[in-house]
């Protein structure tokens, strides 16, 4: 792209102002800028302006989750329904490690976090060790594919090298990069984070399978044979990976999709839950929870809305291909961006000074048609590290994988 196009296209967004200091870089710099704004979608950033109207949902209704009794009653015909997919290689797993974890506060990627006490534990290491356990049972070993970001795909891959994958076959993972977008302040303009570079973040987690067919990653799945990806967040030490119970679930009652869920603590706790939004599956997240759908109860009597989502699902590919063109609803979320002020110098701000634009994984459930709700013990299955302290934290997770007969 030329200076003249970059101007034109800023002038067609209001965004100008990413050019102040043009002439005090070097060519290459000039360059790498040019290249970032004809790169950079800024369609998307005028929504923040009408945010409100981006949450518009169809009609709420309950949807059947398969609870713990059913689940233990099937259990072994599950089981081994799941094994023998995992031995015929149809299966993968998906990491969403492409966060910035800016709650947690660490520089480094989180999975580098180490939540070990007396030896080094760390958080990718729990997931492989996770891995480990469905490997030593079925007897082979499954993909994985690591979904990283810009800023901290290359720390992340040393990493995982360095520490020989934590004992997992090198020649089963797979790295990919997920796409950004740029970060604003509240009134939608593009914040600087160099003089030469317009502040960015990871695009969300929802963009997942297209930044693995961008990565070329289809035509593996296709020649290895990969029916089914198991898509996990990096920050749950205590999750099951290709959990063949819960595989063999959502094969034997034919859904294109299964989501593990737990039940609410309260009815007003901070999760998505899993309902069906216009007869589809879909899942309402916690602001989203009306008065009336919080209190809202099933045929039986029971709280209607009351699982919820821990990032944890698995989806058929040949759907996941079907939907790759649709798009997904964005997520605009305030979050504290690292900017230049207006003598150029670079503020690390302590509370949220504006957007970043996000899709979101969930989102993706709606588009499927059929979807499995699978519950789990929430005390062996869920111990999120988004914060240091408190809710969600090291805390937590530490007590919960000691619990859990983990050594820290
Ligand atoms: P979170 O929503 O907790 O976001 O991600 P985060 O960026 O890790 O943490 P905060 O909000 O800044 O503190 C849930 C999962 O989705 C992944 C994360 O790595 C985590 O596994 N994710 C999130 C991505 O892979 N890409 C993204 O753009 C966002």
């Amino acid at each position: 792209m030329t200076l003249f196009e970059a101007q034109e296209k800023l002038r067609t967004y209001g965004q100008e102002h990413v050019l102040k200091y043009y002439e005090e870089l070097n060519e290459e710099e000039k360059q790498a800028l040019l290249d970032q704004i004809a790169a950079t979608d800024m369609s998307i950033l005028e929504a923040c302006k009408h945010r409100e109207e981006l949450a518009k949902k169809g009609e709420i209704t309950p949807i059947a989750t398969m609870q713990l009794p059913e689940i233990q009653a099937h259990s072994e015909e599950y089981r081994s329904i799941g094994i023998q997919a995992i031995r015929e290689g149809k299966v993968g797993a998906v990491l969403l490690a492409g966060g910035m974890g800016t709650r947690l506060g660490s520089e480094d990627p989180k999975g580098m976090y180490n939540v070990g006490i007396s030896r080094d534990l760390y958080i990718f290491q729990c997931l492989v060790n996770n891995m480990m356990d469905v490997v030593k049972e079925a007897g082979s070993w499954f993909h994985l594919f690591v979904m990283t970001s810009d800023k901290n795909h290359a720390a992340t891959v040393s990493f995982l090298k360095e520490h020989d994958y934590f004992g997992y076959n090198g020649a089963y993972v797979h790295f990919f990069m997920q796409e950004m977008a740029a970060a604003t302040d509240y009134e939608g303009k593009i914040y600087l984070e160099e003089k030469g570079k317009l502040s960015t973040s990871p695009n969300g987690n929802g963009g997942w399978f297209v930044s693995m067919k961008n990565a070329g990653l289809l035509d593996l799945l296709k020649t290895e044979g990969i029916e089914w990806l198991n898509v996990f967040a990096v920050d749950n030490v205590l999750q099951r990976i290709a959990d063949p119970v819960f595989l063999g679930a959502t094969i034997a009652k034919d859904c294109v999709v299964g989501a593990k869920v737990v039940r609410k603590n309260a009815p007003d706790e901070k999760v998505g839950v899993m309902c069906l939004e216009d007869g589809r599956p879909s899942i309402v997240e916690y602001y989203e929870l009306t008065e009336e759908l919080m209190n809202a109860k099933d045929e039986n009597g029971d709280p209607a809305y009351y699982f919820g989502v821990i990032l944890n699902y698995l989806f058929r590919v040949p759907e996941l291909i079907e939907i790759l063109e649709n798009h997904l609803p964005l997520h605009i979320v305030e979050k504290k961006i690292p900017y230049l002020n207006a003598d150029g110098e670079l503020v690390k701000p302590e509370a949220p000074n504006g957007y970043k634009f996000e899709s979101l994984v969930l989102d993706m459930i709606h588009q499927m048609k059929s979807c499995l709700p699978f519950e789990v013990v929430r005390e062996r299955e869920f111990a999120p590290i988004k914060n240091k302290t408190g809710i969600d934290s090291v805390e937590s997770a530490r007590a919960l994988l000691v619990q859990n007969g983990v050594t820290l």
